[in-house]
């Protein structure tokens, strides 16, 4: 696969969205000593630190508006890239019906509609040069859910069902979808969360998972593999052994109606 081969020796060129936060903050690192070019893009553009190699732009990206102007200020880059990392992301903790659809369609955006729009912006150039790479940041969320982030879930399942779509797709173009679908990786994404009113027991268990989860630093080792590896594993799973597996086993092999009340129980429910 080899995502880092640029023509005429010049540094390749990456694009990752939400470059702040834990993991984004580890692919970012590891970009940089790997010698790439970076496109990085944050809302936050009072943080933004310089960093040699790196453009830091802000944008929006759970609006439609966020996208467009970001696409169209950075055409060149869309159309030159060699690796995107899907990554930016943050949930709301709330009932879906307390939630409204407001705060949904902005998860939605941001982690299902975005993905697949700087994913197509980037094809093209892709696929003409017969090489590249889309990385997705997805989550085991989607495929157990996670009660009281309904619009996250729904968000990280579509994603997931998109990078399937490509993968079938893009076999033997030279382009590579992967799907990164982490489990807990210690973070800020709680202190991001936007708490929209759900049981003090969720958000108990929610803190106590993230308080025993592995650094986002664990992901180095993995992430400097993908950059070099000459073929695509199309899906991996960062995280804790113990909570990927039982993951996987309860939403392959568990009858629904059981898996329901595991899960329920895992988020400090009934
Ligand atoms: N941590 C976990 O346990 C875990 C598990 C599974 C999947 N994931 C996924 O991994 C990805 C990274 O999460 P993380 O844990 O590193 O979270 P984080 O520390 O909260 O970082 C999230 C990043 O996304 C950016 N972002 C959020 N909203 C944005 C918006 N509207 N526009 C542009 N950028 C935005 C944030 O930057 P600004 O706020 O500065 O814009 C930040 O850089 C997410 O997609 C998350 O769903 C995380």
């Amino acid at each position: 696969m080899q995502a880092g081969c640029a023509d005429s020796g010049s540094p390749p060129k990456a694009i990752l969205t939400g470059p702040l936060g834990g993991l984004g903050a580890v692919f970012l690192d590891e970009l940089c000593r790997a010698g790439w070019q970076v496109l990085a893009v944050s809302r936050s553009a009072a943080e933004l630190p310089v960093r040699a190699g790196v453009t830091f732009v802000c944008a929006d990206l759970s609006t439609a508006e966020g996208v467009a102007s970001l696409l169209s200020a950075q055409a060149d880059w869309f159309q030159s890239a060699d690796l995107l990392v899907n990554n930016a992301g943050s949930g709301v903790l709330g009932s879906a019906d307390d939630q409204g659809m407001e705060p949904m369609q902005r998860q939605l955006q941001l982690m299902l509609q975005t993905p697949i729009h700087l994913s197509l912006a980037v094809l093209p150039g892709m696929r003409h040069r017969g090489r590249g790479l889309i990385l997705n940041i997805t989550s085991l969320a989607g495929a157990t859910g996670i009660p009281f982030m309904a619009g996250y879930t729904t968000a990280k399942a579509g994603l997931t069902g998109f990078t399937k779509a490509l993968q079938l797709e893009l076999l033997d173009s030279g382009v590579h979808v992967l799907e990164w679908c982490p489990g807990d990786i210690r973070s800020e994404f709680n202190q991001r969360l936007h708490k929209a009113g759900a049981p003090a027991a969720v958000w108990l268990k929610l803190e106590r998972h993230m308080a025993l989860a592995p650094h986002a630093d664990c992901l180095r080792q993995q992430f400097r593999r993908l950059l070099t590896l000459r073929r695509g594993t199309p899906v991996w799973h960062p995280g804790k052994w113990s909570q990927v597996m039982a993951a996987f086993v309860a939403s392959r092999w568990m009858p629904r109606c059981l898996m329901v009340r595991c899960v329920r129980r895992y988020f400090g429910l009934s």
